[in-house]
């Protein structure tokens, strides 16, 4: 095959990247991202600061456009996110309590009623657990309101859209020895058994020198697949972009069954939020790397 999304549709899986609204214009970049990928996440458009910028009053243009440029593309959307601790509107970061657990809720509602029957995968909560070796949740606004709001809001995601998978989301938890991983695996465990709504897990996977790829990967999201949910690569970047890395992550998603499909966090390098790592697979004149070459090879 002579494209990522083509490679990867060969074992039933996608390849997809990070699309930025404020680069459509960019014909180089539309020129790429058209003819390789076929899923879609918008980089900051569907997060709450874009959706609902004042309380009550949503706003999907920016989301939107994402959405339409890639489904008129003939690519399918992860929706990212629908709660988080970060890129929160200015209201909301000021909200505690039951007010901020109701907002929480009306915002899930309100985003996955616009976008209902057209988003394969929802991100629904992200970053959730802190860094570390507490194994601990972060603590955050939303944390605050009660530890139960990441099944609330798998609950109230599930009875807004049934047609989307919904994904548990975070990072530095790809490393199976690591106690945030071992944390997430525990709630995602827990909640099959009590028969809290989760279909997904991604991991973000932003390697770099301090949080690098582990050969245990594999281990990782076979061990949570193993849980009956699917899992995701997300967010990919690698700090270098180094081919055998690359490969690496490649052949563990297509050695597990359950895992959907691998999303990159950006086109070119110069598009990436840590462009100065050159974590990506086309330079910034829109030529392949070699961690192209490589990725399309092990596809
Ligand atoms: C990043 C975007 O790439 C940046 O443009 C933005 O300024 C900050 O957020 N984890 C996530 C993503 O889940 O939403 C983040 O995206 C990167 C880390």
């Amino acid at each position: 095959e002579s494209t990522l999304g083509a490679a990867a549709a060969q074992s039933g899986r996608y390849f997809g990247t990070a699309i930025a609204s404020g680069r459509l214009g960019d014909s180089a970049y539309t020129s790429i991202a058209g003819r390789e990928f076929n899923m879609v996440t918008p980089e900051n458009e569907m997060k709450i600061d874009a959706t609902e910028p004042q309380r009550g009053q949503f706003n999907f243009t920016a989301g939107d456009r994402v959405y339409n440029w890639a489904v008129q593309n003939g690519k399918k959307v992860r929706g990212h996110t629908l709660a988080w601790h970060s890129q929160q509107p200015g209201w909301m970061q000021s909200l505690s309590g039951s007010s901020l657990r109701q907002a929480m809720i009306d915002h899930i509602n309100g985003v996955m009623a616009h976008y209902k029957g057209k988003i394969a995968q929802w991100d629904v909560v992200n970053e959730a657990f802190a860094d570390g070796n507490s194994g601990a949740r972060r603590d955050s606004n939303l944390q605050r309101t009660g530890n139960d709001w990441i099944e609330v809001a798998f609950r109230t995601a599930r009875a807004a859209d049934p047609a989307a998978k919904l994904c548990y989301n975070d990072y530095n938890t790809d490393n199976w020895t690591w106690a945030k991983t071992q944390a997430v695996y525990n709630m995602v465990k827990d909640f099959k058994q009590r028969g809290v709504p989760i279909d997904c897990v991604g991991f973000q996977s932003h390697f770099n020198n301090d949080s690098p790829y582990n050969s245990n990967y594999r281990t990782t999201l076979q061990s949570f697949a193993a849980l009956g949910v699917d899992v995701a690569v997300t967010e990919l970047d690698i700090q270098g972009a180094s081919p055998t890395t690359y490969a690496n992550v490649v052949n563990d998603c297509l050695a597990v069954s359950r895992c959907l499909g691998i999303t990159v966090w950006g086109v070119r390098d110069s598009d990436s939020w840590r462009a100065e790592q050159t974590p990506l697979l086309f330079n910034g004149d829109g030529s392949k790397k070699a961690a192209y070459t490589s990725v399309l090879n092990a596809l």
